[in-house]
């Protein structure tokens, strides 16, 4: 395993696989403290629900505690303190840093700097592996596998860090991908380009109508508010789709529609109650796969 996680390319698929293994233990029995004594960091400089707070419940379920902070505002940042020394500082008192921050290429500032392992919980527009490991944990555990399924990204493809995370990894297992945005929301072009080097088909297009009969995970994003330069290309964008249950009439059976969650208008309420939505679930499922990572960074598992 890598001393720090900071982008999904930083695990191989062996080590990918293995966490995912170790999350299936933790979730057939989640009481196990291998941590105890051990200290967690959780640095939040950017809001946050379910990341910090699974982390932090998977931090406690290990028997280890946690220090940080949901915000910056009472940190000594709002005096002037850079991201290194916050790091370098914080590094004397735990045995981990989790860290959130909205400047893309954060949380690698900040593993050149720690003494301790780092995990990214998310930097600006970039990565967000830890979402990808539990993303992969749900599909795995609806489809029965991960290798060549037909994967649907709908939404904010430019800015929505963690399909850049998930369309890496599942370059891993040759999948088939429609991405699915308007021309201002594209996937950006390296990520493309990396398809075409690795071989892997992917179509693009603007109707959510395209693919959404012939794909096994419909993957929907957040239309991300907060990366745009300018408000009113966000207005211009932002209901751009919204999938609701009466679309639903022509889909695969097994299909399952994933969100990292939150949502804002993208999916209707009426889709919560169809046999397709996963999202609370694989949400809820994240705690474990956090488990697994933390333990397998620091050499537990
Ligand atoms: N998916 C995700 O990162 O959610 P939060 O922003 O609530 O942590």
């Amino acid at each position: 395993m890598p001393k720090n996680l900071i982008s999904i390319q930083d695990l191989t698929k062996e080590e990918i696989l293995h966490i995912l293994e170790v999350a299936r233990e933790f979730e057939a029995n989640r009481e196990q403290h291998f941590l105890d004594g051990k200290v967690v960091a959780c640095l939040f400089f950017e809001p946050s629900t379910r990341t910090r707070l699974s982390f932090e419940a998977a931090v406690a379920r290990l028997g280890a505690r946690v220090i940080g902070f949901p915000d910056n505002r009472n940190t000594s940042q709002t005096k002037g303190e850079t991201l290194e020394d916050t790091i370098r500082i914080v590094s004397n008192y735990v045995d981990m840093i989790v860290m959130r921050h909205p400047l893309a290429g954060a949380a690698d500032i900040a593993a050149q700097v720690a003494s301790v392992p780092v995990i990214n919980a998310g930097d600006g527009a970039n990565q967000h592996p830890t979402q990808t490991l539990l993303d992969l944990y749900a599909i795995r555990k609806t489809q029965g596998r991960l290798d060549g399924l037909d994967v649907n990204m709908v939404g904010d493809l430019k800015y929505g860090r963690a399909v850049h995370s998930l369309v890496e990894a599942l370059s891993h297992f040759s999948p088939h991908f429609v991405f699915t945005a308007p021309e201002e929301l594209r996937m950006p072009r390296k990520y493309l380009e990396a398809l075409d080097a690795k071989g892997i088909s992917y179509v693009q297009t603007e109707r959510m109508e395209t693919a959404l009969n012939d794909c096994d995970i419909l993957y929907m994003t957040r239309v991300q508010q907060e990366r745009f330069p300018d408000r009113e290309e966000y207005e211009k964008v932002k209901d751009v789709y919204r999938l609701t249950a009466g679309m639903l009439g022509g889909v695969r059976e097994g299909m399952k529609i994933l969100h990292p969650l939150p949502r804002v208008n993208e999916i209707a309420t009426d889709v919560d109650e169809t046999p397709y939505a996963w999202y609370f679930k694989q949400a809820g499922d994240g705690m474990y796969v956090r488990m697994a990572i933390i333990s397998c960074l620091l050499g537990y598992r």
